[in-house]
């Protein structure tokens, strides 16, 4: 398995050992990750994030992984606005300009395909930083890094998908990333609680049923939620809907409470990539011990110097 040079697009070209050697880097990469040693490492290297869409988590950490090995940023948040793409030019040339700069490449837009778009004009390795609804291979991957640290597996466990199933780039990623895990008999188990209308995509729930995990799918989360070992819990992706009142219907729908937890398991987790709105978690459940959302983002910055020190060859 040879990183190096390699783009990373989406979960689905990730082989369940290629994986596991993330996740093994990224164990690797805390002293630094968490400020208590220095690195230099990607020194003399330069990363190029390139947002097409908002994001305050996934840019951020992957310039802070950056920077802490020891590497260089270059960056720009407002693609559509302020880069050559405004002049039309096209997303090929985009990925060829810049690959003349940087060594490795952010991405973030909200077409899917986008970043594979600019990627096959790229020389340099492209990361998808989430691409439409479809891709956010980073962010599942410290999900799950976050899921490892708890329980040390995959397989076994019951997995309770919250919200925008329809959706949400990064339920999609999870689910792709774990669905190999654990003995035959005990692959992972999917409980998906989403509203009528926002449903997990069926040629998803067939590549999961596919690799042998169990899919139930309700609207009642109460019902349901003392069976999870991991609540994963995703906002209504507003920017997806059609219009306001498309997205109206569903604002609020669900919502995390101190409350709706006390039917939950002791030694259950709660992940979510945020933002935080519209009550889909209630500021009162940061104090509860199950509560892992903020060590999860900052468990995105030891995944993110994993990927950037393994497909720079530095690993
Ligand atoms: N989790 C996540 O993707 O957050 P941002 O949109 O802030 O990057």
């Amino acid at each position: 398995m040879n990183f190096q040079g390699q783009h990373l697009l989406s979960a689905r070209t990730l082989s369940k050992e290629a994986i596991e050697r993330i996740l093994e880097v990224a164990k690797e990469m805390e002293p630094y990750a968490q400020k208590e040693e220095a690195s230099d490492l990607l020194k003399g290297k330069v990363l190029a994030t390139l947002f097409f869409e908002p994001s305050t988590r996934t840019r951020f950490s992957f310039e802070t992984a950056m920077l802490r090995l020891g590497g260089s940023v270059i960056s720009n948040y407002t693609m559509n606005e302020s880069s050559s793409i405004k002049k039309r030019e096209s997303l090929y040339d985009t990925g060829k300009t810049v690959s003349q700069f940087a060594d490795v490449i952010a991405m973030r837009h909200p077409v899917e395909g986008a970043v594979k778009e600019l990627a096959e004009g790229s020389e340099v390795p492209v990361l998808n930083g989430g691409d439409g609804g479809a891709n956010h291979p980073t962010q599942g991957l410290l999900d799950i890094y976050t899921i490892h640290k708890k329980f040390g597996h995959f397989g076994g466990l019951t997995y309770g998908l919250v919200g925008d199933m329809k959706n949400s780039r990064v339920a999609h990623s999870q689910c792709r990333l774990i669905k190999n895990f654990g003995p035959a008999e005990a692959r992972p188990k999917f409980i998906c609680v989403a509203p009528q209308g926002l449903e997990l995509p069926e040629d998803l729930k067939k590549e999961l049923t596919d690799s042998g995990c169990e899919i139930r799918e309700t609207t009642d989360l109460e019902e349901v939620i003392g069976g999870f070992d991991v609540l994963s819990n995703t906002r209504i992706q507003e920017e997806r809907f059609e219009n306001a009142e498309a997205f109206e219907k569903y604002r609020g729908v669900y919502s995390i409470t101190p409350k709706l937890l006390e039917g939950a398991k002791e030694e259950m987790i709660i992940l979510d990539p945020l933002p935080r709105v519209d009550d889909q978690l209630k500021v009162a459940v940061d104090d509860d011990p199950r509560a892992k959302y903020f060590e999860q983002i900052g468990n995105g910055v030891a995944v993110r110097m994993a990927l950037l020190a393994l497909v720079l060859g530095k690993i």
